[in-house]
């Protein structure tokens, strides 16, 4: 499945989506919060990151329909490294968009960070990824035309960070994926671990609270692997971050805080 990292790009940051739109939870006993606000703010109430429930999905393949989802009940706590395991074809990017809010499941509801995604416009979903989400694609999607460095910059930008703290912040990320040597090449010129290991940078670009990466380490050799996997756990410790990996590879498995398999549509653990 392929997904242009383009398609977080048009709408960036429309005046009705500042961050006043990710609501907090109520203090308990609260008069002032809207009975409707109430569904909404469940998962942050009880700290988790990501709560799914029947999440179903169904695609066609030429005249035949099939269910490649069926029903997956989900909650990942704020904080935590999940992994999500399982061979190749059986739905891991397919579930990863959906709780991204990237892919609309044929059933079911996604509250992220406190807020129920799968009814919002995709005009107000694009919007909460922009602020709160890093995504690392399965197939890297950088931007062919520009340097290593302004593929960072670039998402910081669109982040609202502009001048000189971009570029700082940019150096910072590509350092600590070990691209210190890389800023000026284009994405044509660098290895596929080279490719994945921006992607990472730029999905981290912002601080985002949760991280879904998508095969993050397929590419990388040991090592790289795992300085990736160690600074996605840092993050989960140091700053509250929740990451979502998708993978099946098994090297990484034990830096993370908990395992989900996917088998036949559904998650076993
Ligand atoms: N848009 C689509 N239309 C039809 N089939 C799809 C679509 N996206 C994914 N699939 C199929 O769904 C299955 C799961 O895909 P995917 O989620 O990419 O699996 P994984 O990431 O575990 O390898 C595959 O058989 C794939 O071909
Ligand atoms: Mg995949």
């Amino acid at each position: 499945m392929k997904q242009s990292w383009l398609h977080w790009l048009p709408l960036w940051q429309p005046p009705s989506l500042g961050k006043s739109a990710i609501k907090t939870a109520p203090s308990a006993g609260s008069r002032t919060t809207p009975d409707t606000l109430v569904p909404m703010l469940t998962g942050v109430a009880s700290g988790a990151a990501i709560v799914a429930s029947g999440i179903t999905m169904q695609f066609q393949a030429g005249e035949e329909r099939f269910w490649i989802l069926q029903g997956i009940d989900l909650e990942i706590p704020c904080g935590s490294l999940q992994v999500l395991l399982g061979p190749s074809g059986v739905g891991k990017t397919t579930l990863l968009s959906i709780l991204a809010g990237i892919l609309t499941p044929t059933a079911g509801t996604v509250i992220l960070l406190g807020r129920s995604i799968t009814a919002l416009p995709e005009c107000q979903r694009s919007s909460l990824r922009l602020q709160q989400v890093g995504f690392v694609f399965q197939e890297f999607n950088l931007i062919s035309a520009l340097t290593v460095f302004e593929n960072v910059q670039l998402a910081l930008t669109m982040k609202g960070i502009h001048g000189s703290i971009a570029r700082q912040q940019a150096r910072e990320l590509l350092n600590q994926v070990n691209l210190s040597d890389k800023f000026d090449q284009l994405p044509r010129r660098l290895s596929g671990g080279e490719k994945q290991r921006v992607a990472i940078a730029r999905a981290l670009a912002g601080k985002p609270r949760l991280i879904f990466a998508d095969e993050p380490t397929s590419a990388l050799d040991s090592q790289n692997g795992y300085t990736v996997v160690s600074l996605f756990r840092q993050l989960t410790r140091n700053h509250g971050c929740t990451v979502l990996m998708a993978t099946h590879d098994q090297r990484f498995i034990p830096l993370a805080d908990r395992v989900l398999q996917l088998e036949d549509g559904r998650i076993v653990q």
